[in-house]
């Protein structure tokens, strides 16, 4: 699967790029690894050759990184290994407002159903505002991919047998497949959106141009791809309820104004090899016997993610409270790791959720902390090899989102434990579609019943752990990042461009 590429040039489009940049007091500028399971899981296919992935410059020192770049191309040697990288220097106020008010505050809240909606959303001229920001970024990408496919193009010719390929991701770009199109009609056009999507009753919550607009946007694709068939069906649904679109009887096909887009579902997995080399490193290493020494051997409860408000990181530790309180057999026997890196803090709701989490926090501490035992540790910050520690050494790992298009930690807990681990997992993770059967399935919202899985998954004997752990791990490594971009590619192969 290697050589996904190899028969053609390839375009990958994503708002967040692989690595990100910060310029030190000396003015030096140093790379960092881009975060998120979308970076993790295409980063892991990037270091082919002839590909090019086009980004946002998203830090100060994007920027700067960009600027020096000969036409803005960075090379694989100036972000330390893998593809060539197109940060696009988009200005500070368009950025702002397409990915901070309509991709994160208005896109995000929709999939992942999100909104308090006695008070939000509403949409008034401050957000027409913002949209036509939010097209100007999606165009701002276009025109990029356009440049880059008539450059990957040999003899630079349109129609040239030789395709070019653009693999475009999220709900930030849901306006970019269409305007693509229009700009180059010989690429060959892939969408993958690694969030849920919404239901047509939610959806239409959106003003309704606007929900027409992304749904034709993501139609001007040859090949829409999902993380799981609930939320392939829920947008072949929202394409026939607002855009009057065709759907095929088994909705693998759209056709919207004379153009077909193939529908796929293509579950992101992980590359194991890879995952358990790096979790094999001395500073993990370092933090895993850290962790041991702090919890002093006893049994650990794992979290890991962005203190992101669909990952239900408050209803956990209400759980875990109610596990303390329920079942009082596990005061002084258990420790809950509890890892939430920042995120989106330029938004108020973030920043209130963060200090949700850590209030809460506090109140387990008064009510249970006892000398010698500490019941919760809680980071905010992030360390990832302290995380891929945590992972190894977890007893059980708790995964309760909201809704969540894939969730991957769900997969990578698994293929990283030492010594096998019970999974808690929610319902509406996508990663359920594959792993319900051996881990143990909760309603997000029902506290009760999360603790109580809890203490299930705590109870569970070893055998069993060991073998549900390994069958987990197995499903988390059936489609791994390499055969998920391969496959996308494949399904291009199969259409005819107009
Ligand atoms: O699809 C969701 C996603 O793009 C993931 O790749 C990642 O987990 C997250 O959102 C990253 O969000 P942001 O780039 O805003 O930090």
């Amino acid at each position: 699967m290697g050589q996904a590429h190899a028969d053609g040039h390839v375009l990958i489009a994503s708002n967040r790029g692989p690595v990100s940049f910060t310029r030190g007091d000396d003015g030096h500028l140093s790379a960092k690894r881009g975060g998120g399971g979308m970076v993790s899981g295409l980063s892991a296919i990037a270091e082919d050759a002839g590909m090019l992935w086009v980004c946002a410059a998203l830090t100060d020192g994007d920027r700067a990184a960009a600027r020096l770049a000969p036409d803005g191309v960075l090379d694989s040697a100036d972000v330390g290994g893998g593809t060539a990288v197109r940060m696009l220097d988009i200005p500070p106020h368009i950025f702002h407002r397409a990915y901070n008010a309509v991709a994160n505050s208005t896109l995000w809240f929709v999939h992942h159903m999100l909104y308090d909606t006695p008070n939000r959303p509403s949409f008034g001229p401050g957000f027409a505002r913002d949209w036509e920001a939010f097209r100007t970024y999606n165009e701002m990408f276009a025109a990029a991919l356009a440049r880059a496919a008539e450059a990957g193009r040999p003899n630079g010719a349109a129609g040239d047998a030789v395709p070019v390929r653009a693999v475009i991701q999220d709900y930030h770009l849901c306006l970019a497949p269409q305007m693509l199109a229009e700009r180059s009609p010989g690429t060959q056009i892939a969408h993958f959106s690694h969030t849920p999507w919404a239901p047509p009753d939610y959806y239409r919550m959106l003003p309704d141009d606007v929900g027409r607009e992304v749904l034709a946007g993501i139609l001007g694709a040859d090949h829409a791809g999902f993380l799981c068939r609930r939320w392939a069906d829920a947008f072949v649904d929202c394409c026939a309820a607002f855009l009057g679109a065709t759907v095929d009887a088994d909705g693998r096909q759209v056709s919207y104004r004379g153009h077909l887009t193939s529908i796929g579902v293509h579950p992101l997995g992980v590359d194991a090899g890879q995952l358990r080399d790096r979790a094999s490193h001395r500073d993990v290493l370092t933090r895993r016997a850290a962790l041991i020494d702090a919890t002093e051997g006893r049994k650990l409860i794992v979290r890991v993610d962005r203190t992101e408000l669909s990952k239900n990181i408050v209803r956990g530790l209400e759980a875990y409270r109610e596990l303390l309180r329920t079942h009082p057999q596990w005061r002084g026997n258990v420790v809950h790791l509890a890892f939430a890196y920042p995120s989106r803090h330029d938004l108020p709701e973030y920043r209130e959720y963060t200090a949700a989490v850590q209030r809460l926090a506090r109140q387990i501490e008064d009510e249970f902390a006892e000398p010698g035992w500490n019941p919760l540790i809680l980071e905010v910050n992030d360390d990832y090899p302290r995380s891929l520690a945590a992972c190894r050494i977890a007893d059980v790992m708790l995964v309760n989102p909201i809704r969540d298009g894939m969730n991957l930690v769900a997969k990578e807990g698994p293929i990283l434990s030492d010594r096998g681990c019970a999974l808690v997992l929610s319902t509406e993770a996508g990663a359920a579609a594959e792993l319900s059967a051996n881990a143990l399935m909760v309603n997000p919202f029902d506290v009760s019943q999360t603790a109580e899985a809890l203490h299930a998954a705590l109870a569970m004997d070893d055998a069993e752990r060991t073998r549900r752990s390994e069958a987990l791990a197995a499903a988390a490594m059936s489609m791994p990042p390499r055969r998920w971009f391969a496959d996308q590619l494949h399904a291009l192969d199969h259409i005819t461009v107009s």
